[in-house]
């Protein structure tokens, strides 16, 4: 039997996909979660459904306690071990429940990391106040409802040695070599206490050059400093930049050099009594897909920036560096991802303006797609504080997310390409295949996903996942007409 659906009509645009979150509640977001025993424990429960929420656990190991209004956990994590939760809400619509296992081990990143980031929003243009904008709108907006829970700052928050700014400017260090952020961030306590009230993750920069990419205070000779500091400071993410490092460097791809600063600096973070989820960016060099995980990774830049390079188109970028994750997926996994960079969507700095991304609809369902076959990190990249009813409906989407977050970890592959025509597709923990159909060509073309390709047998129920929708029963093959750019996500399971 064969199945032919229509993604969207030739020519147009497909809008927004996502259904509404339903009133009743639902429980979203990874289903497995590392910590390591004895540091800090917070988790703010993903849930939809009309608020107020009551929220209640069963079986939460010692040392953890749920706020039920707000479904934050906080506390001591336990020690060493599996620990099977059942979360559960309700509200005036219904309840719902769901199996949560806490990991209490060595690995944190058991699910690609979910969050945002300040650098394609603003550059180096941050402070304080941006930052707690940002991670207001990171609950009211409801990203943090579907699993978004990381807000990183990027480059820009400490002091710019010879700047004549004066806010960023002056000792890049106290006397006793302490590192000092700058006048825009007047007391990163205060701020990492402020996101972890809103149940929360806090991330912070820097690199292991003299300086970092835009030429801040680097940590140089003062890796475990700094790395105690960011600790005092109560981060829970650090991501490590290359940049000036390479001038100290004698062949720019040599593994064993580049893999030194990034050894160090992971050896720190596993010994400091909070966990870090360490994040590496050396832009895919030396191979680091190959040694990340074992210097302490939890994810690592496969590439250069999407949105650098001057002149450069997004969707070249995002194309190039997407789809060129074939061959990779064999070095990620639960604790370690390969990281294609932030998702550019919604409002951002483009040529120096905030700005809506450049990208068309298609475009942009191609790269949340691509993103959540690839186990990649979804890092959004956009305002929070301006998000619009079509990015909005991208970045939450349930179904899309889950085959992001699912617990085997297994990046997806190409199964079959022709020209600009190719289908991805990965296995999921329930045995069923999650398959990306992707037109990368200039004109609509119907795309084929062929069982053969596949690896699968018999009857299968398709369901449409930007939809959330079962649309048929196919055997052998089905087919969808893409528009240019365009992509469509399906989940087959047998019948
Ligand atoms: C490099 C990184 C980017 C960003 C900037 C900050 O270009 O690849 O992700 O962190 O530095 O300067």
């Amino acid at each position: 039997m064969l199945a032919v659906f229509t993604f969207a009509m030739a020519g147009q645009e497909p809008g927004i996909l996502t259904p509404p979150a339903p009133p009743q509640p639902r429980i979203h977001g990874a289903r497995m979660y590392g910590v390591r025993p004895g540091h800090p424990f917070l988790y703010r429960i993903p849930a939809t459904g009309t608020r107020p929420i009551t929220f209640s656990a069963k079986g939460l190991p010692k040392g953890l306690k749920l706020d039920k209004r707000s479904g934050i956990i906080g506390g001591t994590s336990p020690a060493r071990g599996e620990y099977k939760v059942k979360l559960r809400a309700r509200n005036s619509a219904g309840r719902t429940e769901r199996a949560f296992t806490i990991v209490a081990g060595d690995k944190l990143a058991l699910t690609p990391p979910m969050g945002w980031s300040t650098w394609y929003m603003a550059h180096t243009d941050i402070s304080d106040a941006m930052v707690r904008r940002q991670a207001e709108a990171m609950v009211t907006s409801r990203l943090a409802d579907h699993g978004y829970a990381y807000v990183n700052i990027d480059d820009g928050w400490n002091i710019k040695p010879g700047s004549d700014d004066a806010a960023l400017g002056g000792s890049a260090r106290d006397a006793e070599g302490n590192l000092l952020s700058n006048k825009n961030f007047p007391d990163m306590r205060a701020l990492t206490d402020y996101i972890h009230s809103r149940g929360l993750k806090a991330g912070v920069y820097i690199g292991p050059g003299p300086l970092t990419c835009a030429r801040f205070e680097g940590s140089y000779q003062h890796e475990e400093q700094d790395a105690r500091r960011f600790a005092e400071w109560g981060f829970d993410f650090l991501k490590y930049d290359l940049c000036s490092y390479g001038r100290l460097m004698k062949d720019q791809n040599d593994a064993a050099e580049l893999r030194k600063p990034y050894q160090l600096m992971g050896s720190i973070l596993g010994m400091l009594n909070r966990d870090f989820v360490f994040n590496l960016c050396e832009y895919g060099r030396g191979k680091v897909w190959e040694w990340g995980r074992a210097v302490g990774g939890n994810f690592w830049r496969t590439t250069g920036d999407v949105g650098g390079g001057r002149n450069a188109d997004l969707w070249t970028n995002m194309e190039r560096y997407g789809f060129g994750e074939a061959g990779l997926e064999k070095w990620a996994g639960p604790g370690g991802w390969n990281d294609p960079d932030n998702v550019l969507i919604g409002q951002i700095l483009w040529r120096g303006k905030l700005v809506p991304t450049p990208l068309t609809h298609n475009e942009q369902y191609t790269w949340v797609t691509l993103w959540s076959l690839l186990d990649a990190p979804l890092v959004f990249g956009g305002d929070m504080t301006r998000l619009d009813d079509f990015t909005l409906s991208l970045l939450t989407n349930d179904e899309v997310i889950e085959v992001n977050q699912d617990p085997l970890g297994r990046q997806a592959t190409p199964v079959y390409k022709s020209g600009k025509v190719e289908v991805w597709a990965k296995g999921m923990e329930d045995g069923s295949k999650a398959v990306g159909l992707f037109n990368r060509g200039e004109d609509e073309r119907e795309v084929v996903a062929r069982w053969s390709d596949l690896g699968i047998t018999g009857p299968q129920i398709v369901r449409d996942l930007w939809r959330q929708k079962d649309v048929g029963r196919a055997d052998g093959e089905f087919r969808a007409n893409l528009g240019r750019h365009g992509a469509a996500l399906f989940r087959l399971r047998p019948e």
